[in-house]
């Protein structure tokens, strides 16, 4: 049986936007996609933006994401923020294990574990990234990479987690260059990702939903969708603007 699985877009504004060009980014979000985006709407702003978004998100469907999280509760780590801080700024979602967080600023697969446990632990949704660098693609082995990282990232969760997990396939060749993987590449990956799911978790796994990522923007936003198997998008550089976010939703959407 197929559970109708309802899209997701999420934007991650990374390390762009004051608090007040955040102010006037979801005043024009929101003048265009309330009452009802047409599919799930996730923004993550920086930390330091997030309690007043929040604020503008209360009341509507739009809901509010961190991009990272430590995955200690709480102590002497300078520079960081539990899943209790995000959720008491507004959060109910996180992103976990992005791969500039992997390439830049070291993180792992097991780190990854580890966060995507707290985030749900703390009562929010992980938004957990898995993609393979160009080279891996080159060399015929972007398959074996993302099974590696969601058996060793997502492999120790049950099936009980699953309504706090979302899945985001970023190739990291597409984040950020203006390259996209194309629909077949993005479906293909989304299949694999799918099948591990289920030898996992039985299925609880229909339910989970698979976004893709990377220099996804309004242009080829249609032709991502037309694929069955993408249940959204995560958004960088086309969430920044409230031209290029508004209708790669309406394409999410279905129209
Ligand atoms: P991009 O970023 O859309 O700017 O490629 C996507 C992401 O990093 O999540």
């Amino acid at each position: 049986m197929t559970v109708p699985r309802r899209r997701l877009v999420a934007g991650n504004w990374k390390m762009s936007r004051t608090n007040d060009e955040a102010v006037r980014l979801v005043r024009d979000l929101l003048r265009e996609l309330l009452p009802a985006p047409g599919c799930d709407v996730v923004l993550c702003p920086p930390f330091t933006a997030l309690t007043e978004v929040s604020y503008l998100l209360a009341g509507t469907p739009l809901k509010l994401g961190g991009q990272n999280l430590h995955f200690e509760r709480e102590g002497a780590f300078t520079g960081e923020v539990s899943a209790a801080m995000l959720a008491s700024a507004g959060c109910t979602h996180v992103v976990v294990g992005h791969s500039e967080r992997r390439q830049l600023f070291g993180e792992t697969d097991p780190t990854v574990a580890r966060k995507v446990r707290a985030a749900i632990d703390g009562g929010l949704v992980a938004i957990a990234c898995v993609g393979e660098t160009l080279a891996e693609r080159d060399s015929g082995r972007t398959l074996d990479v993302l099974a590696a990282q969601f058996d060793l990232g997502l492999g120790g969760l049950a099936a009980a987690d699953l309504d706090r997990l979302v899945l985001a396939y970023e190739p990291v060749w597409a984040i950020g260059t203006g390259r996209n993987a194309t629909p077949t590449q993005a479906a293909e990956a989304h299949r694999a990702l799918r099948a591990r799911a289920r030898a996992r978790w039985g299925g609880a796994a229909e339910g989970l939903r698979i976004l893709y990522g990377g220099s996804v923007k309004p242009d080829v936003a249609p032709g991502l969708f037309a694929e069955a198997e993408l249940d959204g998008a995560l958004v960088g550089g086309a969430s920044l603007l409230a031209a290029s976010f508004v209708p790669i939703v309406r394409a999410a959407a279905g129209g």
